[in-house]
Parts: C-alpha cells; structure tokens; sequence
C-alpha cells in the first residue's frame, strides 16, 4: 500500500489485537476503505470476487486481499496498514494473536507505543484479550485504546456498553497498561470510525481516529519533552588517529558539544561532532537515526554499550526482573546454554522463574518455561549489562533469550527490583541519647571541620594507595583523620559478610554508621570500599548526611584493573576460581555526578590528593582558620535540655 502524501506529516505507529471474530480485519479495511486511498481498480478487483462468490462485499476482505499482497512479499511477519488522518500518518500493524512475531519485534526498534484493542461488544474480553494485552506490554505499548466493535447489534445500548467498559478496563490495568479511552464503533456499517453517528448520542468522546490521532499527539509529545537520550553502540571504526562511535539513537536526542555516558563501563566523553550520512555541519540527532559521534576524549569501548547523557544514565546490573514469553517449541533446558541479546549487547544467561502465586522464585524447567507460555522471571547475566525500566521513560528494555540455533523467547525488563529491601525500622522503644560534646566543639578544637570522603570504584582503581596518601597529607596539616578500608574492615567488623549484593549492601550500611560516628566527633574520614551499587551509596550519603558526604569516584578502565590485579583478583575469576567479582560478573554502577572523579590511569596520587585536598577547602572543611568559641561544652541530660552551666548555677 502506497501513500502518496508529504513526508512532512507526523508519523504514528499502532498496533492493533484483537480475537479474529471481534472485527479486527473488518476494522483494519473499513479504515481502509475510508483513508486509506486505496486505488479504485483494486477496490472493483475484490468486488468483482464477492459477486463471482455470491458474497456481499465486506471491508475485511480487503483487508484479506491486502494481507495477502504483503504475504508474497519477502518475510514479512505483519501485516501493515498505511493511511493518513487529520494531518497525521499513521501505520497500522495488525499483530497476530501468536507469539512469533515477538522475536523481530522485540528485538528491533520500539515499533509503536500506542496499540488499539478490538473487542465485541456481545462477547466482552476473552481469554485471548488477555493474551493479547500481554504481548501489547512485551512489545513496550503501555497504552491502547478500545475500539468496542459492533455496538449495532447491541442496539445502540449506553447499559451494556457501560458494563463491557468496566470489564474491559479491568483486565487491561491488570496488565499495567493505560487505557485511554473506549469509543463504541461499528467496522461493518462504518459506524464512528471516521464521522460520529447520531445513533451514538450519548457518546461524548470523539470517532476513533479523531481519539487516535488525539492519543498518537499527546504521546508525541510526551516523547519528544520526556525521553532520555539512549544511544546502541554498534561499531567502533577507526582510522589514522580518529575514532567514530556509531550506532542508532533509541530514544531522546544529543546535540554537539552534550557531555556523555557509557554503560556499563562507566566512561564518559563529550561529543564533538555528529556525523550523518551526506550531511555536514550537524548539530544535533535524534531517535531512530543511525549516526556516528567523534569524541573530544578518546574512550575504549566495544559494541554492546549503551551511550546515555551524564545525567541520566540507564542501570547497570547483573540481573534483572522480566516478563517473558516462551516463543521456542523447545522447552526450557537447563544444560542448553542461552544467551541474553538486549540492544547491541549479546551475554550468556539463565533464567528464574517468579511463582505468580507465591512470588516465589524457582530454577526455570520444561514446565514453567513452555512454548506459547507467559512467565514473570528474573534473568542473571554472566557480566553486567545497561538497561532501562519503563518507569524511567528510556527504551532499552526489550531482549530475546536465544540458543545457538533458535530464538528461544522475547521479553521485557520489569519495573519492579528483582530484591525486596531490607526494612531498616528503629524499634519504637530506642531513645536518641545526645553526647557530650557537640560535634562544632570537637572540630573547634581539631581546627577544622569534619567530613566524609567516600571513595568508590573497581578493586584495583587505587581506592586504598589514594586513602593512604590522603592520611598522610591530613595528618600533616594536623587533621584528625581515619580511614575506613572495605579489605581492612571485612576482617572485623564486616568479617561475617561475603560479595552478595545483600552482604555489599550491609557492608556499605556498617561502614556508613561507622564514618558517621567519627563524623559527629569531628573527623575527616576516608571510606576506601567499591560501593559498587548506586542505591547503596545513596543510603550512605543518607545516613551520614547529604551536606558532608563527598563521593569520590576513582575511576579507572576495567582493563586497565585486570592488568594492574594487585590481588590477582581478576585472573582467579578469568579462571572461574571465583565468582560475583566486581566489574567482571557483579556490577559495578558508576556515579554520573560524583563530587569528583579522579581518572587514575591518567592522574598520579599525588595529583590526586591535590584535587581532594582543593575539594576539603572549596567545601571550606579546611582549613578553619579560628577555633570555636571555647565556652564550657554543654552537657545534655536525660532529658535533652539542661547545660553544664545550668548545672553549676
Ligand atoms: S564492597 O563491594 O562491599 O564495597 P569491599 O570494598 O568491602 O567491597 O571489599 C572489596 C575487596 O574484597 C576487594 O578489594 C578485594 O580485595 C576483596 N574481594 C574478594 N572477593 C571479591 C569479589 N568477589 N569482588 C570484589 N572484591 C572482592
């Protein structure tokens, strides 16, 4: 199907399900039949067919003919329906109730975001509704709209309508899909499709392709302001001393000049300019276009990476949750080796399966994991890989899990964390109990302020030689001063934890008490331990309080770790002797915006301290130049008020 009209129309891509007796083909050739320009000669070719057959001419049968038109063609897996409205340009993709056609979609670009959902009115959702709102949300379509069919043979009736909407509704928001708006239409009689009929006058919502051309816009916009900048590594061509990364933008947009962020290494660059095939003097790109960025800083990445602004990264993890469908005729084996493709990435993989009734996880098994089968599960990766949820507006989030030979299933990352945190309530019988000595006397008397310097980074960055440095610059300018080494502390304090994210977790936990308790009696602290996890860290900058937690990222190349491996680390996990090691099988999450990032494959200690040291006296840490007032210290007693002067009066 040909369409003939400017390019300058916006372009709006919707799926469209439905049970095959609901009305979709009849829907899909009535709309085209009313828009879709179909050439008269074709439209008198399939009359001409009805009358041969007796037949009355139907729109589905056009649908039928166009169907079959796009089937000769090569490998083409859906059918699509071309037409324009109002000034809008909208593809129809008429989704098949099977789940096939998963594994080109899933793994291809977001194809759509909006979908329509055909259901009879006399029969309501069926099982199969079901099954189709699933694949809907597989496919990143989190919003339809209902096109409740032959509202003629209910006579019109707003009661029934009333009641099929309610169900409806229902069992789309228990797919976590949005709904709307539901138009009562007529496919066959042509009923509020395109003109709104009298028959309907208690109908205050417009036809359907007036609500669907409404929706498509609001979406747009929503998509233009809201998406963050999501860019696929697909290739690193060099030539003589020049790099060009390319690869094809998923969502947002990036200017020339944008500061940005690979993950899930954790590099950052600037863009210095935007190559595009036969433009020049490009400024700026956005999502569906395949381009290449040339870098103010040379990194070393491969394809897999995914290239976010600084600020507004994807997530970095060796695991995630999903909802997938099992697409293979192969159940799930676990001595197949399957491997996770989600953007450019490819990584081996297994899968856990979520109990929907107990919301327990099982090992994944030819039972649970069947062909044509739906499944909330966890997916592990081998390495840590970048991804987004849904609720971050980005769309790298779709994957297939294959075989050597097969795409097993499609799927996609779910909103919900694969862990349930920990409650960290204060049992309601515990009392605060006030010191002493408040913290401002204690840092009057060291003659400077407190604060935490909370390193993070690979093992191997040079968080421990940097600690050590930075004692013993803040020693000699006569600060009170310690540090808290993550090796040193899992022989104490720490000793019964082990590399879990669950015992990172809490090792980070004990670590930030303990710099917060040094903190109050005024001392410099230095936190030397990966951190590895973004939201550990910012449990520490809670606990010890935003205004004096400084993060200190101490960045260096994971290769350049692995080749440094001052505790042969990296080479006992190449060797499979150890597992869940940071960077290489447990994820590490680089900070976007760290108080400072100190590169050290670039950067001496010495350099390095220097630049910590600048950050103590911009943040006016040091030095304090007059010590505090040196009145009597208060005393608080029991009841948190009195003063030691109080007493001695
Ligand atoms: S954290 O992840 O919980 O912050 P922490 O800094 O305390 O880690 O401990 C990291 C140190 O433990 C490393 O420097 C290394 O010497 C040692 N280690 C042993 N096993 C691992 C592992 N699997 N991953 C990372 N570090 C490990």
């Amino acid at each position: 199907m040909h369409v003939d009209s400017s390019d300058s129309l916006q372009l709006h891509k919707v799926v469209v399900v439905g049970h095959v007796d609901h009305g979709k083909s009849t829907l899909l050739g009535r709309i085209l039949l009313e828009c879709g320009r179909v050439p008269e000669d074709r439209i008198a070719h399939v009359q001409k067919i009805c009358s041969d057959k007796s037949l009355q001419f139907e729109p589905a049968f056009l649908f039928d003919a166009l169907q079959e038109e796009q089937e000769q063609g090569i490998s083409i897996d859906t059918t699509r329906v071309n037409f324009e409205f109002e000034g809008h340009k909208f593809i129809l993709i008429d989704a098949p109730g099977h789940l096939e056609f998963l594994k080109n979609m899933t793994s291809g670009a977001s194809e759509a975001d909006l979908g329509i959902l055909v259901v009879d009115c006399n029969q309501g959702v069926r099982s199969q509704t079901e099954r189709h709102l699933k694949i809907l949300n597989m496919l990143g379509v989190r919003r339809v709209i209902v096109a409740l069919n032959k509202v003629d043979q209910i006579n019109y009736d707003q009661t029934i309508f009333e009641e099929v909407c309610a169900k409806t509704r229902e069992i789309i928001e228990q797919q976590e899909i949005i709904c709307e708006q539901i138009v009562p239409i007529s496919a066959l009689a042509g009923e509020n499709i395109t003109n709104a009929t009298s028959k309907l006058e208690w109908y205050v919502g417009k036809p359907l392709l007036g609500t669907l051309t409404d929706v498509a816009q609001k979406l747009n916009n929503i998509k233009k302001d809201d998406q963050p900048f999501r860019m696929l590594l697909q290739d690193v061509y060099r030539f003589e001393g020049d790099r060009l990364f390319a690869g094809r933008i998923v969502s947002g947009s990036i200017k020339k000049g944008s500061e940005i962020f690979f993950s899930p290494s954790g590099k950052i660059s600037r863009v210095e300019s935007i190559e595009k095939y036969l433009e020049t003097d490009v400024q700026s790109a956005k999502s569906g276009e395949s381009i290449a960025l040339r870098l103010t800083e040379q990194v070393f990445v491969e394809r897999g990476e995914v290239i976010s602004l600084l600020d507004n990264a994807p997530e970095v993890d060796t695991e995630f949750r999903g909802k997938l469908a099992w697409l293979s005729a192969h159940s799930y084996s676990p001595e197949t080796e399957y491997m996770l493709k989600m953007g450019t990435t490819e990584v081996p993989c297994r899968v856990e399966v979520i109990d929907a009734a107990t919301q327990q996880k099982q090992l994944a098994s030819a039972e649970n994991l069947i062909n044509g089968g739906f499944a909330d599960v966890i997916i592990k990766t081998s390495k840590p890989i970048a991804f987004d949820r849904a609720a971050t507006g980005a769309i790298v989030e779709k994957f297939v899990v294959c075989t050597a030979y097969d795409t097993a299933a499609a799927g996609v990352v779910d909103n919900r964390p694969v862990r349930v945190e920990r409650s960290l309530k204060v049992n309601p019988n515990l009392r605060h109990e006030l010191g002493y000595v408040e913290r401002a006397r204690y840092e009057g008397l060291n003659k400077h302020r407190g604060s935490v310097l909370w390193m993070t980074g690979l093992s191997g960055s040079g968080k421990s030689s940097l600690a050590k440095e930075l004692e013993k610059a803040l020693f000699e300018k006569n600060c009170r001063v310690v540090v808290l080494d993550g090796d040193n502390l899992r022989f104490g304090l720490c000793a019964d934890l082990g590399f879990t994210p669950e015992d990172r977790s809490e090792n980070i936990r004990r670590i930030a008490h303990t710099a917060k308790l040094f903190l109050d009696t005024g001392y410099i602290v230095v936190t030397a331990c990966i951190s590895p996890y973004a939201r550990d860290r910012e449990l520490a900058r809670e606990i010890i309080g935003a205004q004096d937690f400084n993060e200190l990222f101490v960045f260096c190349p994971l290769e350049e770790c692995q080749r440094r491996d001052p505790k042969g680390l990296y080479s006992k996990a190449s060797a499979g002797q150890i597992s869940a090691v940071t960077g290489f099988d447990s994820p590490y999450q680089a900070p976007q915006r760290p108080a400072v990032r100190l590169d050290s494959s670039k950067m001496t200690v010495a350099q390095e301290v220097q630049a910590v040291i600048e950050l103590l006296s911009h943040h006016e840490v040091l030095p304090l130049e007059k010590a505090l007032t040196n009145d009597l210290p208060e005393v608080i007693n029991a009841s948190g008020l009195r003063s030691l002067q109080a007493i001695n009066d």
